[in-house]
């Protein structure tokens, strides 16, 4: 058993939340979810959480003076709880320093492009609207750019020239919900390294599934 604890920040849906829940009931990833963080009092995620008795705390920016001071009280809740990796799970926000510096290379996020293609809000929209061939997903380790850090793993999906928003989203989405569990369990056994912007995973050459549908 591994000692690794999450804690989950998400903002809304929190689908990958529980595709995350989930693979830790089955086994597949080692690790105990300690406490889901969001900013979102009406977040569909606070419902998962209760669902599997996952303890929820709503933090909101308002009642903060500054980023910094926001981003500190969740550093707090989360080393409070032992928590040594952070879930961003469709958190909507550009996380703060004081955050990432309690975290470094312990915060990881799921973007719905294939970085560095698409950063920022709606990749899925801006995908589609591009007019790519290929889209997908990216999983990556959070630094204090948007959407900019060491790239763990990723997942690609065709796109067509009448996909919309949402048919290019479902696509993608279904590819999230395989790839952030496998890179949290990738983390849990110790095989994730960073080197500048390169992440080195332990034996990917031989064991790392290429996660793509086939073309047709
Ligand atoms: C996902 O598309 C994710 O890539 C992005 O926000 C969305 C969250 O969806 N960061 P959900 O809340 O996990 O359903």
């Amino acid at each position: 058993m591994s000692d690794l604890t999450l804690g989950v920040l998400a903002s809304g849906s929190g689908s990958n939340f529980q595709s995350i829940i989930n693979n830790v009931e089955s086994g597949f990833i080692s690790a105990k979810i300690a406490v889901l963080i969001t900013d979102n009092p009406e977040a569909r995620a606070i419902e998962r959480a209760k669902n599997h008795s996952i303890e929820t705390l709503v933090i909101r920016p308002r009642d903060f003076e500054d980023k910094p001071a926001y981003y500190s009280q969740i550093a707090e809740e989360l080393r409070k709880r032992g928590v040594t990796l952070v879930i961003l799970a469709g958190f909507m926000r550009v996380v703060g320093k004081a955050l990432l510096d309690q975290y470094p290379n312990r915060v990881m996020n799921i973007h719905p492009a294939l970085l560095p293609s698409f950063p920022g809000l709606h990749g899925q929209k801006q995908a589609a609207d591009y007019g790519v061939k290929l889209a997908g997903c990216t999983v990556h380790f959070v630094d204090e750019g948007v959407d900019t850090g060491p790239i763990i793993i990723q997942a690609a999906v065709t796109a067509y020239h009448d996909d919309t928003e949402d048919t290019l989203g479902e696509r993608i989405l279904k590819q999230e919900h395989k790839i952030f569990p496998y890179a949290i369990k990738l983390y849990s056994e110790g095989r994730l390294s960073v080197k500048g912007r390169k992440v080195i995973i332990k034996g990917d050459r031989t064991e790392t599934p290429v996660i793509n549908p086939p073309l047709n």
